[in-house]
Formats: structure tokens, sequence, C-alpha cells
């Protein structure tokens, strides 16, 4: 009977925390498609990309997969939910890759200097706060990869479609290079 009820209470604070954690990010933990996965995988595997950063991982299965389809990368895996966090940590622990680092944190509060790749499968909205940073943070022409959504003020390198009713697409970016652009604005004006 006591262990009936810390199941429940095991349960209850599962649910409590996870909707919490959905409600002030805007987005469940729900994974990334295997269909969509194996696209992601592909394109991160043709650009040739070695320090890789999954913003907002979930449960892991994109980032273990973008590890395990190129072991001589680096994926960085930042996650703010604890549940998904801790299942991610525990997964890593036990079956590894080893070239995945499982971090809990704010991906809007890390610094993304250094990545060559970013990979995410967040919404519109929140995306198009989020490429501001992305633009002041990664180099110009750094791969950004979004599953399912437009980053809003960007234009798509490629848009791939799938046949997969969950993830339909994936977007593929370059980040723009924001200085030469208001430089050539800069000199149209003068001129
Ligand atoms: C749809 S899931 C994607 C999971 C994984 N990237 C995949 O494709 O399989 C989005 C995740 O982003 C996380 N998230 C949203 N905002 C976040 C933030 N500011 N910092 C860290 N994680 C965040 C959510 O908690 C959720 O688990």
């Amino acid at each position: 009977m006591r262990g009936d009820y810390l199941i429940l209470a095991g349960v209850l604070l599962f649910v409590i925390v996870t909707t919490y954690y959905v409600v002030i990010t805007g987005i469940s933990p729900m994974p990334s498609s295997r269909t969509s996965r194996r696209k992601i995988n592909e394109i991160l595997n043709l650009a040739g990309v070695c320090a890789v950063v999954d913003l907002g991982a979930g449960w892991g299965d994109l980032a273990f997969s973008i590890a395990k389809a190129m072991p001589e990368s680096e994926t960085m895996a930042y996650e703010l939910s604890p549940f998904p966090w801790a299942v991610m940590k525990v997964r890593n622990g036990l079956f590894g890759p080893r070239n995945v680092t499982v971090r809990r944190a704010d991906f809007r509060k890390v610094s993304l200097a250094g990545t060559d790749a970013v990979v995410c499968y967040l919404y519109s909205e929140l995306l198009e706060k989020l490429r501001h940073k992305l633009e002041a943070e990664l180099k110009p022409g750094t791969l950004v990869v979004s599953n399912v959504f437009d980053i809003p003020g960007w234009t798509p390198e490629a848009v791939h479609k799938l046949y997969d009713s969950q993830c339909p697409q994936v977007y593929v970016y370059r980040v723009p290079d924001r200085t030469a652009a208001a430089v050539a604005a800069g000199v149209g004006l003068a001129g």
C-alpha cells in the first residue's frame, strides 16, 4: 500500500514538473522522428561538422543519433526540463555514446561560440527570438538545422520535405553575415 502511494507520488511529481516546464518553455520534450533524425544526420555528415549543439535536447534522441552517426564529432545537448534531462543523463551514462555532453541549462543563457552546427526542434515564435542570439554568437555561414519549423526572418538554404506526418520537413540555414549586410546597406545609403 505504501509502495502504491510512493509510485503515485512519483507519477504526480513527474506530471507536475514536466507540465510546468512545457508551460514555461512553450514546448514538450517530443523527440524528432526517426525519418527526420536520419535526414538531419545526413545533412550534418555532408557538411562535415565537428562541434554540434542540440538546443533543447529533450530525452536525447536527436543528440544521441547525431553522435552515433558522427563518432568524430562532439555534440552538446542542452535541456532545461529536469526529467528529460535526467533520463538523457542516465541513458548517456549507461549506453553512451561518449561524444555527447549532456547539460541542464537554459540554452538562451549559454554561449554558442565555437559551434559548427546547431540543431533544434522548437517552434517559430521561439526561433524568431533565438535568431538574434544565433546571429550574435555564431560565425556567419554556421549551419543551423531546424526540424519542422522555419526561422522567421531567415531564408533557408534548403527545405527537405519528408514523408512523415510528425516531422514533414527539415529547414537548413546558414547564419547570415549581418555585418556585411549592414555595411552594404550603409554603402547603399551613402551612395
Ligand atoms: C520538441 S523537443 C526536441 C527534443 C530533441 N531536440 C529532438 O529533436 O529529439 C524540445 C525541447 O526543448 C526544450 N527547451 C525549450 N526551451 C528551452 C530552453 N530555453 N533551454 C533548454 N531547453 C529548452 C524543451 O524542454 C523540450 O524538451
